[in-house]
């Protein structure tokens, strides 16, 4: 850590206004969270802010949907998300808005400063135009047949079956998301920052230790394929802030969210009566670090910097980068259950159970991190329960019924509590590098040290035998400093628990006093401080993360929005590293109306040829005959029960004739083959009757 003195700036990536707080973006804030807290017991000045992400196409499109005002939404989703972090006990110092004069200020100088100094073009581009809603189409906002392997139904940008990237402009068949109308290509004036300008200035602040080297590496490549210049303005209409000099164009999304780090930071200095100024300036001794998720870093290692750069201001000094939560090794899933709200999980579990959880996963790297939910419950019970707090359980009961609420004058065994101490160095330096996971081991180890030690002494025992009382409050007393010595290290992990510890041992725990034995002092009764979970719960859970789902699709029906169309991603322009956003939803719907049935195309077709494919063990691949001259490739996992493919040759099958194509690892399905069965050689296919020709529809 560096010099202790100045002004410790953290952020988190500010969540957008669009959805709700789920387990993915509580790991962020979890781990900022912990290393502020950290920070502020070493007794670092550190300022904690966050705020919404407010502006884009996607909100407007959405409070258009529910026949609101932007202002209205975001309003609403500013207070949930406030609550949902304070329920994790993100302790922020501020939680602002991008919506807000400070950032339409700040957005405003930057850009000036920028402009005058030329580092702003002006070009004119096409993209595709909704002639009836009037405006331009993000990407994401317009759907059609992939121009490479013709898959019906992909967005704007890229074909989810065959995984091709490409503009907008290419996609065959084109229609606006919004409004089903067929796009045309319109001309408008575009306002670009000149990104490969700053090449030389990124390349030296990158490898100045403000990313890991491993992500140094990965950000070599995009020099490698060539900075590109950043589309910064938007069409009206948009939600947004109108850019200086301009009529109808508005700063991109991705503009003034960066921004917004430094408007709430504004706002909250402001109000607090300290100069702001100062520390924008290059010369400002201050550090700023972002915690952001690895699909955001090409924002805040190239265009945030190099902006703030161009107009003359500091730069960020880290950029501190975490992976993605998948939960039981899986994609976050809303068909699953396993993608959780925030207030979802509060609803049935201990804030302090999933910070725990994630902190014994995390560590300084980009790693995924799986919430595995039955260890999830194992660990809690076995390392927050039986390890941590009945240390204190075990032994407090003699401490209040035999000695008056009051500890020894001196210790059992005092070389065992130093050894405690003596890892204060080690646990320090594993949240300053935010290695979590070591440090948490490195506690845990120590617990069970501590737990031996109970065993051997087993007060329970010498609780029994009135001659040796001082022996048992001395035994006791050695147990509850080995105790405070470890929820003190704990407690930026476990704010809560470290609170409820403090009152009970009528102390305050500091790094600082770890060295001082509690003795000759009263303690308070002890109450339970943390109780056991069961898998009863994460059933509960996954089930009420369900039902979110059910709520949410009735909400949507009833305001007839189309799918899609909440999803984030209405930005276009956002270069990231090859992964798109929006994509840790899935869309696949938890019950489905009897009108999503009726979209099913059954038709019936005759097999022309059925053969294994020798690779899988479940799948045979199938030609099928549509009719008029029409064939389909299809696969089905039906091995199992159709042990001799050819002598399904000739059969009338039933398929879904209107499934987007898939590409799996042998090939492109092209539809469905309906069949049914408990499984295993118990599987039947359906077959079309007698009559049909094939193409024929069926139902
Ligand atoms: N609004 C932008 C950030 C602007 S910062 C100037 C944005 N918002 S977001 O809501 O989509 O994501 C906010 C943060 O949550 C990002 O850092 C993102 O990486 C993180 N996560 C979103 N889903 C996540 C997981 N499933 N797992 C871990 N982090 C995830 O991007
Ligand atoms: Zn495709």
């Amino acid at each position: 850590m560096t010099d202790k003195s100045n002004t410790l700036l953290v952020t988190c990536a500010l969540p957008y206004a669009n959805g709700s707080i789920h387990l993915g973006h509580i790991l962020e804030h979890i781990q900022a969270d912990i290393f502020v807290r950290f920070q502020r017991m070493q007794g670092r000045r550190v300022y904690f802010v966050c705020a919404d992400d407010q502006h884009g196409t996607p909100i407007m499109i959405k409070a258009q949907k529910l026949g609101r005002t932007p202002e209205d939404v975001i309003g609403e989703m500013e207070t949930e998300h406030r609550r949902d972090f304070a329920g994790f006990e993100i302790s922020y110092d501020h939680y602002y808005r991008t919506n807000s004069p400070e950032n339409r200020e700040i957005s405003e100088k930057l850009y000036t400063i920028l402009r005058d100094r030329g580092y702003i073009q002006v070009k004119k581009i096409s993209q595709l135009f909704d002639p009836e809603k009037k405006m331009f189409l993000p990407d994401r906002f317009v759907k059609g047949t992939c121009p490479r392997c013709h898959a019906e139904d992909q967005y704007g940008d890229n074909c989810e079956v065959c995984g091709a990237s490409y503009s907008p402009a290419e996609i065959i068949n084109p229609r606006s998301v919004i409004s089903g109308a067929v796009p045309v290509m319109k001309e408008s004036e575009h306002y670009f920052f000149d990104l490969p300008k700053f090449e030389g200035f990124l390349k030296e602040w990158i490898n100045s230790g403000s990313l890991p080297k491993e992500m140094a590496n990965k950000l070599q490549e995009w020099f490698d394929a060539g900075l590109q210049q950043w589309d910064i303005s938007r069409d009206a209409p948009y939600f947004g802030f109108m850019i200086p000099g301009t009529e109808d164009k508005y700063f991109y999304v991705w503009l003034d969210a960066p921004v917004g780090y430094l408007a709430s930071f504004k706002n909250f200095m402001t109000s607090k009566g300290i100069d702001f100024e100062e520390f924008l300036k290059e010369s400002s001794d201050s550090e700023m670090v972002h915690f952001i998720g690895k699909d955001i870093l090409y924002f805040h290692s190239l265009f945030w910097p190099a902006m703030l750069h161009g107009a003359g201001c500091r730069v960020p000094n880290h950029l501190y980068v975490h992976g993605y939560v998948t939960v039981n090794g899986a994609k976050m899933s809303k068909s699953k259950g396993t993608f959780i709200k925030a207030a979802t999980y509060l609803k049935h579990f201990d804030p302090e159970c999933l910070r725990y959880y994630y902190a014994s996963k995390m560590n300084g790297r980009i790693d995924d991190l799986d919430l595995n939910l039955p260890d999830f419950v194992a660990r809690t019970n076995s390392d927050l329960v039986n390890k941590l707090v009945n240390l204190a359980s075990r032994t407090a009961v003699f401490i209040t019924k035999k000695f008056q609420g009051k500890l020894a004058a001196s210790l059992d065994n005092p070389e065992l509590l130093d050894s405690f101490v003596a890892a204060r160095e080690e646990i320090a330096a594993g949240y300053n590098a935010r290695e979590y996971s070591a440090l948490i081991r490195k506690v845990m180890e120590l617990a069970d040290d501590a737990n031996r030690y109970v065993d051997e002494k087993a007060p329970w025992v010498v609780a029994k035998d009135e001659s040796r009382n001082d022996e048992l409050q001395r035994i006791c007393t050695t147990c509850l400093n080995l105790y405070r010595v470890l929820i003190t290290y704990l407690s930026p992990v476990l704010p809560k628990l470290a609170r409820d510890s403090a009152e009970f041992l009528k102390t305050d725990l500091s790094w600082d006093n770890l060295g001082t034995a509690l003795l000759d002092k009263e303690i308070a009764p002890f109450k339970a401080l943390f109780k056991r979970i069961d898998m009863k719960s994460v059933e509960a859970m996954i089930a009420d993360s369900k039902q979110d789902l059910q709520d949410l699709n009735a909400a949507e029906n009833k305001t007839a929005a189309k799918k899609g169309e909440a999803k984030k991603d209405g930005r276009s322009g956002k270069q990231s590293d090859g992964k798109s956003k929006g994509k840790d939803e899935d869309d696949a719907p938890g019950i489905i109306t009897i009108d999503d049935f009726a979209k099913l195309d059954l038709r019936a077709a005759k097999v022309i040829s059925c053969e294994e494919v020798p690779e899988s063990d479940k799948l045979l691949k199938f030609q099928l005959d549509l009719g008029n001259g029409e064939t389909r490739q299809v696969f089905s996992g039906i091995k199992s029960a159709y042990q001799d493919p050819a002598a399904l040759v000739g059969r009338f099958v039933i398929m879904v004739y209107n499934l987007a194509p898939r590409k799996m690892r042998f090939g492109v399905s092209e539809g469905m083959i309906l069949s049914a069965g408990p499984g295993k050689k118990d599987i039947f296919l359906l077959s079309a009757d007698e009559g049909v020709k094939p193409g024929d529809r069926v139902s």
